[in-house]
């Protein structure tokens, strides 16, 4: 045998035994989206408390179909599929990302967690009027829109205004990055390699914190002053390093009882 047989034979072990340390730890550790979180000097994923929210979130709604823009790190799509499963309904997920790179790493992972089936990956733009097209046909109505793709202003503004439309009326859409870091993550924040388009970190006007996607923030606000039919929750946490989630759904009456004849 050929010394390059044996070395892809070898690699092709040591990939499938890898594989099935993975497969076996998920099922002892549900928790495992935490190994692909975010952290303060990679805040690019959801965080791992963001990244359980997630997941007990879609535990909770049961939700038949979710979109979410921006992959990224997967730790937000991972938690959603692995919430779909355990749902053990038909619940979907669809996914887009410009990046193939990105789009790629994600299958991979939803693979070797056993996800594949409740997870797509779209590739494209969300501002792509075609991927817009395909996303509806794939799912329809949506029950939960995770928006964290284009952090700039108007990425943000656009997602919404291309997508909010799918949300069901009892649906919820999710904004990440909308929260603070507590000043001492400042000059890490400072630091970090800036979007195309997107705003630099800004302090607080209670000097609390450091708004590292400050157009996020601005663009939700934004959104609520122009879109009055929305009320939101913030998750936002000031004691430990974490992103910030903001969650919007219709105002509608709880108590709607039918008309008396
Ligand atoms: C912060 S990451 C997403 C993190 C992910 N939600 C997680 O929990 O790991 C942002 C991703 O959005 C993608 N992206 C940026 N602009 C986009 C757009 N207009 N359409 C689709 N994806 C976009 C980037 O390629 C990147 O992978």
């Amino acid at each position: 045998m050929r010394l390059q047989n044996i070395n892809r034979n070898a690699r092709a072990v040591l990939k499938a035994a890898a594989c099935e340390v993975i497969r076996r730890y998920h099922q002892v550790a549900p928790e495992f989206t935490r190994f692909y979180s975010g952290t303060p000097t990679n805040p690019g994923p959801v965080f791992a408390k963001e990244a359980d929210f997630l997941y007990t979130l879609a535990r909770i709604l049961m939700p038949n179909r979710i979109l979410e823009i921006g992959l990224g790190g997967a730790a937000s799509t991972l938690a959603f599929a692995e919430a779909l499963r355990q749902n053990g309904g038909e619940g979907r997920l669809v996914s887009i990302d410009t990046s193939h790179e990105m789009a790629a790493r994600a299958n991979i992972l939803l693979k070797m967690h056993g996800l594949k089936r409740f997870a797509t990956t779209l590739l494209g733009s969300s501002d792509d009027p075609s991927i817009r097209e395909q996303a509806a046909e794939m799912l329809g109505q949506v029950d939960i829109l995770l928006i964290d793709g284009d952090h700039s202003f108007d990425g943000v503004v656009r997602d919404f205004q291309n997508f909010h439309t799918l949300v069901a009326a009892t649906g919820v859409i999710i904004f990440h990055d909308t929260g603070p870091f507590e000043n001492r993550y400042a000059d890490q924040i400072a630091k970090l390699p800036r979007e195309h388009n997107a705003a630099c970190p800004i302090p607080t006007a209670d000097g609390r914190g450091v708004y590292h996607r400050p157009d996020v923030a601005r663009a939700v606000d934004w959104i609520l002053e122009q879109h009055p039919e929305y009320g939101s929750l913030a998750i936002h946490n000031m004691a430990e390093p974490s992103c910030g989630i903001a969650i919007l759904q219709r105002r509608a009456p709880f108590f709607s009882p039918a008309e008396q004849p």
